[in-house]
């Protein structure tokens, strides 16, 4: 196993490649950088599904909207690498746009509508096309054996893993549970946005998501609508802005009629809103093997 001082930083997908091809089994790690601790235990994971993880940070231009934070989207990028090295990471891929976006490349198309349409596909119509092409050139440059994503993204990790299957990518796709702050805030690149007031207020994303495990779990509630009102007003009690608080299928995030007690895997609540200028997200499995 390699240490700390091993670490590479491949900056093309040629060096990535002849580099990735002297290890024997890889996870990989995709992520955006400002590595906070949620992704360090993806890294964690990851370093026990293979012998050895690489990670790539990108800041993904496709994946946001005109006027989204694509600009001042933190940047850490000592940090960041000093981090990985920490972490035990094998080698990080840090390519620039052009890199990842050769600029005399016809741009693919890529998507997985039936579960990226609705909630951050309806907020965000962007995102995940973009994180559909920019993951799926990743783990085609990686050849990884396993790809670690967070239970954080939840839409995203089933979307990931729905591409995954239907374009056969040989990489297995694994998911591991939301890290979040001592008070229960999931941790986020994009925390470091919120003003203190606005700090205390996202504690109710969280507020409502347990609500809505007590009102199924221990109450017994079977009515989806009742438990989506309950955590809307929750969120609005605190000023934060609901964009969605539902209840849904947790593999199809289709919504139900009933929340039957016989889903084995469980419902999930997705919510997502605005604090102050801040939008958040968060989910939980609820009624279901908990991973949270
Ligand atoms: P980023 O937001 O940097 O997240 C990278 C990975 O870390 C994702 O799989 C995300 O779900 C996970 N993650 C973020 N916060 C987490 C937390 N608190 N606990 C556990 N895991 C957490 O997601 C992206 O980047 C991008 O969309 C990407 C997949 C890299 C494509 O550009």
């Amino acid at each position: 196993m390699p240490d700390q001082s091993d670490m590479w930083i491949a900056r093309t997908a040629s060096d990535l490649r002849a580099r990735r091809r002297s290890f024997s089994s890889v996870a990989f790690v995709p992520t955006m950088g400002a590595l906070h601790a949620g992704h360090l235990a993806l890294i964690a994971a990851g370093r026990k599904l293979a012998d050895y993880v690489i990670v790539s940070i990108f800041v993904n231009p496709t994946q946001f909207a005109p006027g989204e934070d694509f600009d001042r989207y933190p940047r850490p990028v000592t940090e960041d690498l000093e981090k990985c090295g920490q972490a035990g990471v094998s080698g990080v891929y840090a390519p620039d746009v052009d890199q990842m976006y050769p600029p005399d490349v016809p741009a693919c198309e890529l998507n997985v509508p039936e579960l990226a349409s609705d909630l951050e596909g309806a907020f965000r119509p962007h995102f995940f096309p973009g994180v559909c092409r920019v993951v799926a050139k990743l783990l085609n440059m990686v050849q990884a054996d396993v790809a670690v994503f967070g239970q954080k993204d939840y839409q995203q990790w089933r979307v990931v893993e729905a591409m995954a299957a239907d374009l056969a990518i040989p990489t297995r796709i694994v998911a591991m549970p939301t890290v979040r702050e001592a008070d229960g805030l999931a941790m986020s690149s994009r925390n470091v946005y919120l003003s203190p007031d606005d700090r205390i207020r996202a504690l109710a994303l969280r507020k409502a998501m347990l609500e809505a495990k007590l009102m199924i779990e221990d109450a017994g509630e079977t009515d989806p609508a009742a438990v989506e009102q309950a955590m809307r007003r929750t969120l609005e009690a605190h000023q934060v802005a609901p964009d969605y608080a539902v209840i849904r299928h947790p593999r199809r995030l289709t919504p139900l009629d009933s929340i039957a007690p016989e889903l084995t895997g469980g419902v999930v609540a997705l919510v997502a809103g605005r604090v102050g200028m801040v939008r958040l997200i968060d989910n939980m499995v609820v009624g279901g093997p908990s991973h949270d």
